[in-house]
């Protein structure tokens, strides 16, 4: 069946292997890219699968409702899949309110123009909303997250998305948009802006850079490789039942020191370094504000339901993420460029 589909942030980390695994998977359909090209946003993650017939990128900001209501009218879309967010917890402490307009007011805007052409008719028609398990807030030294625990987010960027999940709701429930909401882990994997744990810790420790740990380093989370993230989500947005949430996980958690320690182990070997060299580059720094101490989830009922699981270990996964940082160091440096620069020297020294 064909179908028109509007992915927003395919331009970003999860995004771009979600639009490439649609692409790629689904001939017939038309996938539709919305993305902003913020500093997170990068046509090279997809550069691969741009010339595709069924693939159209689409240069525009969720924050701009006249330009979806337009773009919407167009395309009448069948599908939405939305992933476009500020997503990075250390820059929603700087910055709270870039998170409130975009991952707010702009998911708002996306559930009024979807809302407004469907015109009363949602036939066939679903609004996928991508979240994260950070809206649950903060686990002790027990339990998981399960798809019912009460919302408690912590950090401003927890608080936008939580309050992007309740608009979702909102519109399912007063308008009968059907939607389904997924709530995942943290993710790993190729083409992760070095601004997050794995990413920036790769960078450095190529680099010979200081490896900034924050607090006492016994932050626990749970990882999940990207690739299986953008399997969950097809397999969501094609079975999932409407109006229902679902948890996604790794089943993997890991202290940020034990995963800092194997992260240098695998890069020693790799690099053809001696035993330990990299894990000489650990440094604790100041703890970031308000930091959660630990998240798990429990992504059981996707499996009993829908027959997911991750496809490979973390080890397996990490080992792949480092290969693909070491083999596209020209992505990296362009990243790593400019205005990421000025970021750094802000955030660390
Ligand atoms: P990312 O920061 O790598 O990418 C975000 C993308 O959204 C970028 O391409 C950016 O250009 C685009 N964007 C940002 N603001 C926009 C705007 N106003 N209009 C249009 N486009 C805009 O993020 P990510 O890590 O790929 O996360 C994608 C989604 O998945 C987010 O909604 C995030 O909350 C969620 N999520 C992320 C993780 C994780 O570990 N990274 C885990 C669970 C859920
Ligand atoms: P991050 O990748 O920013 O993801 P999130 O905060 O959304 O979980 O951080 C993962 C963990 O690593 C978190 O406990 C904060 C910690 N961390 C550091 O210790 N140092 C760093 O430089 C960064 C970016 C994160």
């Amino acid at each position: 069946m064909s179908k028109k589909v509007l992915i927003t942030g395919g331009a970003g980390f999860i995004g771009s292997h979600v639009v490439r695994l649609f692409v790629k998977k689904y001939p017939t359909y038309r996938i539709f890219n919305l993305d902003a090209l913020t500093y997170a946003g990068n046509l090279e993650n997809i550069k691969d699968i741009a010339d595709a017939p069924n693939y159209t990128f689409v240069k525009g900001n969720i924050k701009d409702i006249n330009f979806l209501n337009a773009l919407f009218q167009e395309h009448q879309f069948d599908g939405v899949i939305h992933l476009a967010a500020e997503s990075h917890v250390d820059r929603s402490i700087k910055d709270p309110n870039a998170f409130i307009e975009t991952n707010v007011i702009g998911t708002s805007n996306l559930l009024n123009a979807f809302r407004d052409t469907c015109n009363g008719n949602f036939e066939n028609k679903l609004f996928y909303h991508v979240s994260t398990d950070e809206v649950y807030g903060s686990l002790g030294k027990t339990g998981l997250f399960t798809e019912t625990t009460a919302y408690d987010p912590q950090s401003p960027y927890a608080a936008s998305k939580a309050a992007s999940d309740h608009m979702v709701r909102a519109f399912g429930n007063t308008y009968d948009m059907p939607f389904v909401i997924s709530n995942c882990s943290n993710n790993y994997g190729a083409n992760h802006f070095p601004e997050k744990l794995i990413p920036l810790f790769i960078n450095n420790i190529k680099n010979n850079k200081s490896l900034p740990v924050y607090g006492d380093g016994q932050y626990t989370r749970d990882w999940l490789f990207v690739e299986d993230h953008a399997q969950a989500i097809d397999l969501i947005f094609h079975e999932g039942k409407k109006g229902d949430t679902y948890n996604i996980g790794g089943f993997n958690e890991w202290t940020n020191l034990d995963l800092i320690h194997l992260l240098c182990a695998q890069m020693d070997e790799k690099l053809g370094r001696s035993k330990g060299t990299s894990a000489e580059l650990i440094t604790y720094v100041k703890d970031r504000a308000g930091h959660d101490r630990r998240y798990a989830i429990d992504a059981s009922k996707l499996n009993k339901e829908l027959g997911w699981k991750p496809s490979v270990t973390f080890e397996e996964g990490l080992a792949k993420t480092i290969d693909w940082y070491l083999a596209n160091q020209e992505w990296l440096q362009n990243v790593t460029s400019g205005a990421y620069k000025e970021y750094y020297e802000k955030m660390y020294n």
